[in-house]
């Protein structure tokens, strides 16, 4: 299955929330930068179309880590924060969060391609990724408090910000963690 047909078919995995959900995702996909925009600057999948190819791997780690280690977990749940974990790396409606790059003449004279290949858009509000994510879905679907609080600490302990949430984390955030870096460290590398 290519990239598109991955992410289609997890889509039909959400069932009870599917009207407002496919809803969501067409406003995500026609809005903003979600099937263009890189999943990092210059780190992993930085090129077109990265942060989809990572969140359908995120979505697919997770559903074989739920499926062994908590089958009680919906799949729409798992589909639904992993696709949607990093939404706020596409930014807002016509502010995609990277940019970029043009090539200097130099670099057009010989070929090469900038690196890092993206930039940080500067005309954003600052908000962090998970934190934009829960700003774009707004009240388009509702959100259980498990769902939100994987999708708000999804990067665990790598993060500052997410000390609060040590040992009270829900079994769907611990492995939206480990989906989330397995991804981007093992598949991604
Ligand atoms: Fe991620």
């Amino acid at each position: 299955m290519n990239l598109m047909e991955r992410y289609e078919s997890l889509k039909y995995k959400v069932v009870n929330r599917r009207e407002e959900f496919l809803a969501l995702m067409n406003f995500v996909e026609k809005e903003t930068a979600y099937l263009t925009a890189p999943a990092s600057t210059k780190y992993h999948l930085c090129r077109e179309g990265g942060l989809l190819e990572h969140s359908v791997n995120v979505a697919e780690t997770l559903l074989k880590l739920k499926a062994t280690l908590a089958p009680e977990i919906s799949d729409e749940s798992c589909v639904i924060v992993a696709l949607l974990h990093d939404l706020g790396k596409a930014g807002v409606p016509n502010k995609p969060q990277y940019i970029k790059v043009e090539p200097s003449d130099k670099q057009k004279q010989l070929g090469m391609t900038p690196f890092p290949p993206y930039k940080f858009n500067s005309d954003l509000v600052y908000l962090s990724v998970p934190v934009r994510s829960l700003y774009l879905i707004g009240g388009r679907i509702h959100l259980t408090e498990e769902e939100v609080q994987a999708i708000i600490y999804h990067d665990g302990q790598y993060v500052e910000d997410n000390r609060s949430v040590a040992m009270h984390e829900e079994k769907l955030t611990l492995l939206l963690q480990h989906a989330d870096i397995w991804s981007s460290r093992v598949i991604e590398k």
